[in-house]
């Protein structure tokens, strides 16, 4: 170990001393190396013969070298040895500084110690927060005198810390059952929080709170999240933050939720092929990106070739086949994980025979190829959007309506993300102004009504979440809404309101109740908020009991609007 810009190396020794049970585990012990000498800290090792007794030492090397004899197992002081009420029978190093150019001296503590909470509130951290050691390493300057001191032992996060059995590899949870996290300590714990660090998106962690899905409980001695439901989203590393014993903890542990079936995308589900016009077919298999690595395959394979590619979210294995099978057949995509039973999914492949009753080839919106009564066409959407589009070809071989699933692929995240965060994943402080600002953006790309359900379910899930979680918004959150809304309320009524409701009735009074909600939730110091567009007008006025009883506000609207009621709130037109 050579630190060559380092003038100053700080270290501190910890020796756990063997004798009769001494009186008070807090009584002084002796320092023995020479240099500075620091504070101590004292532990009661439990076995009532011995206790571990740290003595700090504080040794500057000026010329910046350390020495060898510091590498290797530190002998003994010859004075321990003597048999004496108090017996040495360890020295070991806690804490290495080093004074690096930047003028702050960087002390980071060896294995077993840590920086206790109250000097790591007052120091910066060497990394930014959320590496593995909560306050292992600070950066000090001035150089101020301190040392890691001995962990206590430690709290437990069950599973793993089940006495006896071994850390398992992979901690499985089944979709759709409840995850269970078990935070165990002896003593008091404060400042605790959990939080969930996903393989896909942020790196940075997610706070988790209680919802719909997410419940935190605790009771003497322990603390417990549970997870209802799981599915892959909420797989990943989950991280207990908390305060106990004088030091910070961060605790962990890996839940990996295998993929289900509906997880899992087929275009086509289904397939009727007339080896006639077509020389061959695609099928195709998709799954979301997760960190438990799946082995895609179909079978059989055999005459066929495969390829993948993949999209941002997802992760495809396409077939294709130059023949038309001989008779009906299923061909399988296998998702294969190491440990897990395979996922298998079947495409079913009908082959049309002379005689068949069939729907022609039609070219309306995309083309469709001779398909069998009864079955349904299946075609993949454009680029960016999410769905297919579907037709029935009927009993008797006429094609039925066309019917599309296709939503743009970013709204299709805003409301998935929504959903998430009203569940239990996330901060809504932070999130639905964010989200709020992302769907303004994305109004303009709303041209169809799974893109307008889909914009609305959005805006209703976060009026939820504000709503539950007494979430307060900012003017700026307010305003976005409302140009949100005002261009919502100016979309196309034939090409999309119009169907949207028939697919949702409620669609335009959901929209109503979202951005009262939300506009409800205006801090107070942004009160009184005034705000006007052609379709929106949102005038507000925090009452107070010393109300004026002649308030009134109207609306420069046709017909007149007004209130002199409690509810001020209210967006106009449609
Ligand atoms: C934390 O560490 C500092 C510096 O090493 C020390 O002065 C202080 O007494 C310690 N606090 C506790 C609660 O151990
Ligand atoms: C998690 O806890 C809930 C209720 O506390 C219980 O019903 C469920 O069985 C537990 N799940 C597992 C996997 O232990
Ligand atoms: C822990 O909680 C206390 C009191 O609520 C607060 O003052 C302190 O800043 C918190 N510490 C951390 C690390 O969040
Ligand atoms: C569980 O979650 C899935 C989505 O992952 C959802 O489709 C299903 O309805 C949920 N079940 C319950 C009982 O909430
Ligand atoms: C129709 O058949 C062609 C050639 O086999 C294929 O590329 C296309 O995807 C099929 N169309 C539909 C809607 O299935
Ligand atoms: C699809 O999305 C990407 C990324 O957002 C964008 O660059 C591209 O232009 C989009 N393509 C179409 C056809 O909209």
């Amino acid at each position: 170990m050579v630190c060559s810009a380092a003038p100053v190396l700080l270290l501190a020794m910890t020796l756990p001393l063997v004798g009769p049970p001494v009186a008070r585990a807090s009584q002084p012990g002796p320092s023995q190396a020479g240099g500075e000498s620091g504070q101590q800290l004292d532990q009661a090792s439990g076995a009532g013969e011995s206790v571990l007794l740290s003595v700090y030492v504080q040794l500057v090397f000026s010329d910046g070298s350390w020495p060898a004899a510091l590498s290797r197992p530190l002998p003994l002081p010859p004075a321990s040895a003597s048999p004496s009420p108090r017996t040495l029978t360890g020295l070991s190093l806690t804490t290495e500084c080093n004074v690096k150019p930047d003028g702050f001296t960087y002390c980071a503590c060896l294995s077993g110690y840590q920086w206790n909470a109250s000097i790591c509130s007052r120091h910066q951290l060497c990394q930014p927060a959320h590496n593995h050691r909560p306050c292992g390493c600070l950066a000090f300057s001035p150089p101020a005198a301190g040392y890691c001191q001995v962990l206590p032992p430690d709290p437990c996060l069950l599973p793993p810390c089940s006495p006896g059995q071994p850390e398992p590899e992979t901690w499985l949870q089944m979709p759709g059952h409840t995850l269970n996290l078990t935070l165990l300590t002896s003593q008091e714990t404060t400042n605790l929080s959990w939080f969930l660090r996903r393989h896909t998106g942020s790196p940075r962690p997610i706070p988790l709170r209680p919802g719909p899905q997410v419940s935190l409980t605790s009771s003497q001695g322990q603390a417990v999240l549970s997870i209802r439901n799981v599915s892959h989203e909420w797989e990943g590393e989950y991280v207990c933050c908390f305060e106990a014993q004088g030091f910070r903890w961060e605790l962990y542990q890996v839940a990996r939720v295998p993929l289900q079936a509906t997880d899992v995308a087929r275009l086509p589900d289904q397939l009727s092929i007339s080896c006639a016009t077509s020389p061959g077919f695609q099928l195709s298999c998709c799954i979301p990106y997760t960190p438990l690595g799946y082995m895609a395959s179909w079978s059989p394979a055999e005459g066929s070739e495969a390829s993948s590619f993949s999209t941002p979210g997802d992760r495809c294995l396409v077939l294709a086949t130059q023949h038309c099978p001989a008779a009906d057949i299923t061909y399988t995509c296998d998702l294969q994980s190491p440990g897990l039973t395979p996922l298998r999914v079947p495409v079913s492949v009908t082959v049309i025979q002379d005689g068949d009753t069939t729907c022609p080839e039609d070219s309306a919106v995309v083309a469709w190829n001779v398909t069998k009564a009864g079955r349904v066409a299946q075609a993949p959407c454009p680029v960016n959007r999410t769905g297919r589009v579907k037709r029935t070809c009927g009993p008797d071989g006429t094609w039925g309506p066309i019917h599309s699933s296709c939503t743009d692929s970013r709204l299709l995240a805003l409301l998935r993300r929504a959903q998430l965060l009203w569940a239990g994943q996330g901060w809504p402080a932070e999130e639905v102004p964010q989200s709020l600002a992302q769907l303004l953006e994305q109004t303009e790309v709303v041209s169809s009504p799974s893109d307008l359900l889909a914009l609305l379910g959005t805006m209703t899930l976060l009026a939820k979440v504000v709503a539950d979680t007494g979430t307060p918004l900012y003017r700026s959150a307010l305003e976005a809404l409302l140009k949100t809304t005002d261009k919502v309320l100016d979309m196309d009524t034939s090409s999309l309101w119009t169907p949207t409701q028939a697919q949702k009735p409620s669609a335009a009074s959901d929209l109503l109740l979202a951005v009262e909600t939300l506009a409800h939730s205006l801090c107070p110091q942004d009160h009184p908020f005034s705000f006007s567009l052609p379709n929106v007008q949102l005038q507000t006025q925090l009452l107070t009991p010393t109300l004026p009883a002649d308030y009134r506000i109207s609306f420069s609207t046709q017909p007149p609007l007004g209130t002199d009621s409690q509810t001020l709130t209210g967006p106009t037109g449609y």
